[in-house]
Order: C-alpha cells, then structure tokens, then sequence
C-alpha cells in the first residue's frame, strides 16, 4: 500500500481518522495537507507528523468561498480524502431538533459535497476521492435517524460520483464506533450507548482511528476500486435486534 511521491488532503486531517490516515500516509511515502478550523489543534496534528512532508491549513469546509481560495493555491493533488464532521445529530426521532440537525447536515454533507467540488480541479484525473461516512448510517438503530440521514445521502452518492467522475476513483468507507475525540462532546449516556453497541458486535468492541486509516489506504492506493463502500465497523452492522440496546 505505497503512495511514494503522491500527495493527500485531508480534510478533518488534525484528529481522530483525518489525522490516523495522514499518519498513515505519510508512512506510505506521501506528503500530506490537514485541514481543519481550530489552530490549536492544528499545532497539535502537525507535531506528530513527519515535518518535511506535511503542511496545514486552517479552513472551514462550510465556507465555499474559502474553499474556493485555497483550492487556488493547493497545487495539484493525487488523493482527496473528506473525514470531517462537526458531530451531532444522534437522538430519538420524535424528538429530534430538526434544525439543530440541518446544521448537523451542512457540517458533513453539505460540506463534503462543496470541497469535492471546489478541489475537482486539483485532482489528478485518475486520482481518488474517499468519503468517511457512517456504519450506523445502514444499521438500524433507534436514535440514529438523524446520522442516518447525514451519512445516507453521502453513502447514496457514492456510485453515480465514480461513474460520472470517472476516472477519478470515489469510495466511502463507513466506520461503526471508533474511539475519538469526537465523542468528547457526547453526552455521556449517548456516548455509553453506542460504546455498548460496540461492544454487543461481533469484534465485542470499539475501533481505532488507525484500523479506519487502514482500510482508506486500501482504498488510496488500490487502482482498480471505485464506487465501494466498505464498512470498517467490527461486524456492528450485523447484531441482533434485540442486542442493539444493551
Ligand atoms: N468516531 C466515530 O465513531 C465515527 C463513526 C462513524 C463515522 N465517523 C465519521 O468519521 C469522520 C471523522 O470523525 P472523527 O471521529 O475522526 O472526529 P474528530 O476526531 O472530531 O475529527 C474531526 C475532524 O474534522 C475537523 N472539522 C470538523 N468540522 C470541520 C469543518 N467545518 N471544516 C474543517 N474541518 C472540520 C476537525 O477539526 P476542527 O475541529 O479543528 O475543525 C477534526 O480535524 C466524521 O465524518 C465522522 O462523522 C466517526
């Protein structure tokens, strides 16, 4: 799985698997570009990354215009890989606040619709895109209406963008629950639950951000694959109903 001389934006590349797969990557011989909005964590990202090969860039993926602008001066690229996600959106549906989750929407499907868009002409025409959607987006569990409908659209996309971008390759690859700073925001029954949830699965337990980058390596670096959605989620899909709220 060598990507030596190729280069990789990451968007949402300074945590959680944004930031595992730029490690990897960078392990595979590419150069990086993260992206993502707080300076902090940006800092952060790029102290645990080979310094001659990765560069960062702070911008919001909800703000074409700024899109626009460092598309402008990105340069060209070999692989665009979209792993951002503001959070949000679990919670059962009779009560879900509808407008919280358009918010929600606009952080993650929206956003990775537009960066693809503004970043098509950088791409190397054979190329690839890689969407990090959701597991649970096809799983069925109470509560997840509002992640399925984030994640659906963007795993519905999938066939008709490798289709029409060909040859530029478009894949997903859809995580069940993987242990990142993203669940710091969750309140902490919701997190216990979908932590439980994992741990009723096949694998009986959570993912690491490294065994998602693993998986969009395979998929970066394989010339012959496109329009695959390929879960990374310890078989979570596959647990019974009635074990799906421990
Ligand atoms: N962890 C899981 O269990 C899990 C399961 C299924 C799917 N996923 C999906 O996997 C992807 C990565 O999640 P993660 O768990 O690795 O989350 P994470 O650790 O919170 O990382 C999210 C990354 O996205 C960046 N980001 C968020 N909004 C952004 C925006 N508007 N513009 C630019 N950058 C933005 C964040 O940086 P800043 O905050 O600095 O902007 C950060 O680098 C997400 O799409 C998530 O929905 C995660």
């Amino acid at each position: 799985m060598r990507l030596d001389g190729q280069r990789v934006l990451v968007m949402g590349g300074t945590s959680g698997i944004g930031l595992a797969t730029a490690r990897a990557a960078t392990e595979a011989g590419a150069a990086v570009v993260v992206v993502g909005r707080n300076p902090l964590r940006l800092a952060d990202a790029l102290s645990s990354l080979p310094r001659e090969r990765s560069e960062g860039r702070l911008v919001d993926a909800t703000d074409r215009a700024a899109l626009d602008r460092l598309a402008a001066v990105m340069g060209p690229i070999d692989h665009l890989v979209l792993s951002l996600a503001t959070g949000g959106g679990a919670g059962a549906f009779r009560t879900l606040d509808l407008a919280a989750l358009r918010k929600v929407v606009e952080g993650k499907a929206w956003a990775f619709l537009e960066t693809l868009q503004a970043f098509l002409a950088n791409l190397r025409p054979d190329g690839s895109v890689t969407f990090v959607t959701a597991a649970t987006a096809r799983a069925a569990f109470p509560g997840t209406v509002g992640i399925a409908f984030n994640n659906g659209a963007l795993d519905a996309v999938v066939a008709p963008l490798a289709v029409e971008l060909a040859p530029l390759r478009v894949n997903a690859v859809c995580p069940g629950v993987i242990e990142t700073p993203i669940f710091a925001a969750w309140p902490e029954a919701e997190r216990e639950r979908f932590f439980a949830r994992a741990r009723a699965a096949p694998l009986g337990r959570p993912g690491k951000p490294e065994e998602v980058a693993r998986a969009i390596l395979a998929l970066l670096s394989n010339p012959y694959v496109t329009g695959v959605r390929l879960e990374v989620d310890g078989g979570l899909r596959f647990t019974a109903p009635r074990d799906r709220d421990p």
